[in-house]
C-alpha cells in the first residue's frame, strides 16, 4: 500500500459516496473551528485588561441563547442527514441475495471463493468492472478487518457470523487493501490485492481458474507432483484435479497466476517461491506454513510444478 491507495482516490461508488460525506463533516468542522478560534482571538484583544477600564458584566441574551442552540442542532441535523444518505447508498441489506464473492479471513492470509462458478483462489481477488458485487466476509478463527481503502468501507471478519459489504469497482486496475485490526503476529503481512478488469477479461481468468491445475508436463515437474504427495502438503492445500484436498492453507490450483505469495508479503517468483519454501519463517513470522527442511532438489521440483501455468 502507498499513497495512491489512500481513501481520498476513491474508485468506486461506495468510497466516493464516503469520502463526500468526509468532506462535508470536514468542512462544517473546519468553519466552526474558525469561528471559534476567530471569537476568541477578537475577544482577548478587543476586551484585554487596560489600565482605567474596568470591566463590566451583562446577564441574559435571548437572541445569542436561542442562535447558539439552533445553529449547532442544525449542523447536528444536516450531518444526521448525509450520514443516513450515505449508510443507504453504500451499505444497504442484502435482503436475500447470494453473495458473489465470500472472503474468509485466516491468520494470516485471505480465501476467496466465488460461490456462482466454484472457483477458489487466494488474497487475489478478480472482479468485473462496472458491477455491483456482495462481499460475504467470514473469519476462520480470530477477528480480522476487511478494508481495501479506494473500494470502500472497512468490514470486520468475525467467526461464526456473516458480514456484507458492496463493492463496484469502476476503472480496471490493482487495487490494494489489507487487514485493518489487529490479529497477530502475521497482521502486518496480509495484504489484499483487488484485480478490476472488464468483463471478458474477467470471464476468462474466471474459466482458466475453473480448470484442474495444469499436469506436470516435463520430469521435474512430475517430481514436483510426487513431492507435494510425500511431503504431506496436501494435508493443508487443495490443488484441483489431484487428490490434494487440504482446506487449512490457501488453495493453490494455479498459483503460478498470482502475483505475490503469502499474502502479498513477496512477489510471486521462482526464487521468492523457493525460499518461502526453505524458510517461511524468514519471510513471514509466525506463519502456520511449516518448516519443512525440504532438500534444494525438493523445492526445485515443487516450485516448477506449483509455478505450472497452462499456455
Ligand atoms: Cu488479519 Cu489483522
Amino acid at each position: 500500500m502507498g499513497p495512491a491507495d489512500s481513501p481520498f482516490n476513491p474508485a468506486s461508488p461506495q468510497a466516493l459516496a464516503i469520502q463526500n460525506l468526509f468532506v462535508l463533516v470536514l468542512v462544517i468542522c473546519a468553519v466552526i473551528l474558525a469561528v471559534v478560534a476567530g471569537l476568541v482571538v477578537f475577544i482577548v484583544l478587543r476586551y484585554r485588561e487596560r489600565p482605567g477600564r474596568a470591566p463590566s458584566s451583562s446577564e441574559g441574551n435571548t437572541l445569542l441563547e436561542v442562535v447558539w442552540t439552533a445553529v449547532p442542532l442544525a449542523l447536528v441535523g444536516v450531518i444526521f442527514v448525509a450520514t443516513v444518505a450515505t449508510m443507504h447508498s453504500v451499505d444497504p441489506a442484502p435482503r436475500g441475495r447470494p453473495a458473489d464473492v465470500v472472503v474468509v479471513a485466516h491468520q494470516w492470509w485471505w480465501e476467496v471463493r466465488y460461490p456462482a462458478s466454484g472457483v477458489t483462489t487466494a488474497n487475489e481477488i478478480h472482479v468485473p468492472v462496472g458491477r455491483n458485487l456482495l462481499f460475504r466476509i467470514e473469519s476462520a478463527d480470530v477477528v480480522h478487518d476487511f478494508w481495501v481503502p479506494r473500494l470502500g468501507r472497512k468490514i470486520d471478519a468475525i467467526p461464526n457470523r456473516s458480514n456484507y459489504v458492496w463493492i463496484q469497482v469502476d476503472t480496471p486496475g490493482t487495487y490494494h487493501g489489507t487487514c485493518a485490526e489487529y490479529c497477530g503476529v502475521g497482521h502486518a503481512l496480509m495484504g489484499i490485492r483487488v484485480v478490476a478488469e472488464p468483463a471478458d477479461a474477467f470471464a476468462s481468468w474466471q474459466a482458466e481458474q475453473s480448470r484442474p491445475h495444469p499436469q506436470p508436463t516435463s520430469q521435474l515437474q512430475a517430481r514436483g507432483a510426487r513431492v507435494f504427495d510425500e511431503r504431506t502438503c496436501a494435508t493443508c492445500h487443495r490443488i484441483a484435479g489431484t487428490d490434494a484436498d487440504g482446506d487449512i492453507g490457501p488453495d493453490l490450483t494455479h498459483l503460478g497466476d498470482r502475483k505475490t505469495l503469502a499474502a502479498g508479503a513477496v512477489a510471486n517468483t521462482p526464487d521468492e517461491l523457493a525460499a518461502w519454501l526453505e524458510d517461511p519463517d524468514a519471510i513471514k513470522p509466525g506463519s502456520n506454513m511449516p518448516n519443512l527442511q525440504l532438500s534444494a532438489d525438493e523445492v526445485r521440483a515443487l516450485v516448477a510444478y506449483l509455478e505450472a501455468r497452462d499456455e
